[in-house]
């Protein structure tokens, strides 16, 4: 949620600030802005609306010898998006300016004092109070101010601050907002995260809560904001690059990360699982297999696409490794009663490894004694920097607000670790495990081969159903939780009403919606429950439904319900969610390429949900 970029260095700033806004942009698209430091001066642009609004109106500075600068996009949490609420945001003179991602949660009593003080306000947002503070304390040293000022914030906060008076200079701070800095050739930079910095560098060092940092030409120093103690911190080198983070001509970063998912499921698997003897290597979750063994309950949070993982991992490790396991919408799970010891594996998922929400439920999972491990595609993700172990998905940068990649290497971790949980506590036989693993791999070769024929298909398909303004998903055991990601996935990309079911729960209310008009989406593999969801699908068409069915190649009977049958190839019933899941991907993405709509920065979304 919101994008910061700072720079500092030899380059000229403009560019780099675009560049890195570019690459942010899917962290909010409300408005933008950039600022830069100019023969004592601070200059700054701003724009409603999307970056290319912004870099319209910047098209003849792009030159400017300046080296040293902010850029922001927005998210808008207080006030509206417009101009006037842009970021960067000035104090009353002019010379100092901040970027803010968070939310400053003691804004109004702040902004009271400060309007008290004779301060002069000219935007609806909290981040303005902070130049206004700092402004207040604000001297000859711009980080003693800045230290004292946000002694007085409650709340949280990535920031970026610049001041006229001391040139070439930026200051980041963290509060429960990610920010991680870049070490260049003499040049320092500063972003919300690591796909502004690919073009620059990939030496990275993360901030993290309560630390500051100051920047200058090629140089830094951290400190901690309380006490200013300063800090020692060793940087990182991500193994991502540039090009990971392009569209490599297609039309959408979501068409791209939906066939990259092949790949994305070979990388997360890859090193983990021996064909050869079935052996499942996960020592990553830092559990000795002691530990392993007396694991009690195992409690999944997540949020969105990832809380659908969670679902689906559920059945599979109680299925094979005979661990109770709860499945807490994170949200929900970090203000509810918890029944946690040492002995409850709390287990977070996260693409971003930055979802406050999530972030919030480990941390408090943790204060209770539960042990926490994450499933995280970011290296250095908050997340992954506080759990006791971390599978990493190696997806690589997804851009795409939808998600799909990062869904489907997450069941391919949390496969992984079910036939490990399954492989130390002896509850699988060692040729299921075998089958299973070798499953897992097979599957990312089966979904690379099925995927331009399905979109090829699901292309006209969509012609009947593109203008409906509502649709059901249903499915029963592994793919209910399919059916909800279907669901989540079409309304968020296309603004389609849609909804997710357990097909059996249809006769419980939702049946009352099916008639001509409603469009329902059945998963029907050929699986222990087939029979049931066909019975289902047999009352939807005895109501009138217009059904589309994803069932199993060769399956005849399908076709006697409707014309409209997606046939998957047959794959062992475990897998059938990381496959099936494809078509309600695919069918989302054609329905909202088909509308017009935009695709991958859909409207009131932000890929990382970083604030509550
Ligand atoms: C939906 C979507 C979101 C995210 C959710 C969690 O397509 O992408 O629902 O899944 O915001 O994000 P992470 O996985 O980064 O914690």
């Amino acid at each position: 949620m919101c994008g910061i970029v700072g720079y500092t260095g030899s380059r000229k700033v403009v560019p780099v600030l675009l560049e890195g806004l570019r690459r942010l942009e899917y962290r909010g698209y409300d408005s933008a802005g950039i600022v830069y430091q100019m023969d004592g001066e601070i200059v700054k642009y701003r724009a409603a609306g999307k970056l290319a609004n912004l870099e319209k109106e910047v098209d003849d500075i792009i030159g400017t010898d300046s080296h040293t600068g902010l850029g922001h996009t927005r998210w808008a949490t207080h006030g509206v998006p417009n101009e006037d609420n842009a970021h960067p945001h000035s104090d009353c003179t002019g010379e100092l300016v901040v970027v803010h991602n968070g939310i400053i949660e003691n804004y109004s009593s702040l902004k009271e004092e400060l309007l008290a003080d004779g301060h002069i306000f000219s935007s609806e947002t909290d981040t303005e109070v902070l130049a206004h503070l700092i402004e207040k304390y604000l001297e000859k040293d711009l980080v003693a101010a800045v230290r004292q000022a946000l002694a007085r914030v409650e709340g949280s906060y990535a920031l970026g601050v610049m001041w006229a008076r001391e040139p070439d200079k930026l200051i980041g701070a963290r509060n429960q907002s990610p920010l991680v800095m870049g070490l260049g050739e003499d040049a320092c930079y500063l972003a919300s995260d690591i796909p502004a910095l690919l073009p620059f560098t990939r030496e990275v060092i993360f901030l993290d809560d309560n630390e500051l940092v100051l920047l200058e030409k090629g140089s830094y120093s951290i400190m901690d904001i309380e006490d200013g103690a300063s800090l020692e911190k060793l940087p990182t080198r991500i193994d991502w690059n540039p090009a990971m983070a392009e569209k490599a001509g297609y039309k959408h970063f979501m068409l791209k990360e939906i066939y990259e998912q092949p790949q994305a499921i070979i990388d997360t698997v890859k090193g983990r699982v021996f064909p050869d003897t079935g052996m499942i290597q996960l020592p990553e979750i830092g559990l000795t297999d002691k530990e392993v063994k007396n694991i009690e309950r195992i409690a999944l949070v997540a949020c969105g696409t990832s809380w659908h993982a969670a679902l689906v991992a559920k059945y599979w490790i109680e299925k094979w490794a005979g661990i109770p396991v709860d499945v807490d919408i994170a949200s929900e799970f970090r203000y509810r009663s918890l029944l946690m010891n040492e002995r409850v594996l709390t287990i977070a998922i996260s693409q971003s490894g930055e979802t406050a929400d999530t972030l919030a439920g480990i941390r408090r999972a943790s204060s209770l004694g539960s042990r926490v491990i994450t499933i995280c595609n970011v290296v250095g993700s908050t997340m992954t920097r506080e759990a006791d172990g971390v599978i990493y998905t190696h997806a690589g940068p997804e851009i795409s607000v939808a998600s799909p990649k990062a869904f489907t290497s997450q069941l391919s971790a949390l496969f992984l670790l079910t036939l490990y949980l399954g492989q130390v506590r002896g509850t699988m036989d060692r040729e299921v495990r075998l089958q299973l693993g070798r499953a897992l791999i097979d599957i990312a070769a089966t979904i690379e081969t099925i995927l331009p024929v399905l979109q090829k298909r699901i292309r006209t398909m969509i012609e009947d159903f593109y203008t409906a303004r509502d649709f059901l998903f249903v499915g029963r055991g592994l793919n209910f939780p399919i059916a909800l990601e279907g669901a989540l996935k079409l309304k968020e990309i296309s603004y389609i009403h849609a909804e997710g079911y357990a097909a059996g729960e249809l006769k419980h209310g939702p049946i009352a919606l099916i008639d001509k008009d409603m469009p329902v989406l059945a998963l029907v593999p050929q699986d222990a429950v087939y029979q049931k969801t066909v019975s289902n699908v047999e009352e939807i068409k005895a109501r009138q439904g217009r059904i589309l069915l994803i069932g199993t190649e060769g399956d005849h009977h399908l076709t006697t319900l409707t014309d409209n049958v997606l046939f998957m190839p047959e794959v062992l019933e475990d897998l059938n969610p990381l496959l099936y899941t494809i078509p309600a991907q695919l069918l989302s993405y054609e329905i909202a390429n088909r509308l017009g709509c935009d695709v991958d920065q859909p409207r009131n979304l932000a890929k990382s949900v970083t604030v509550e």
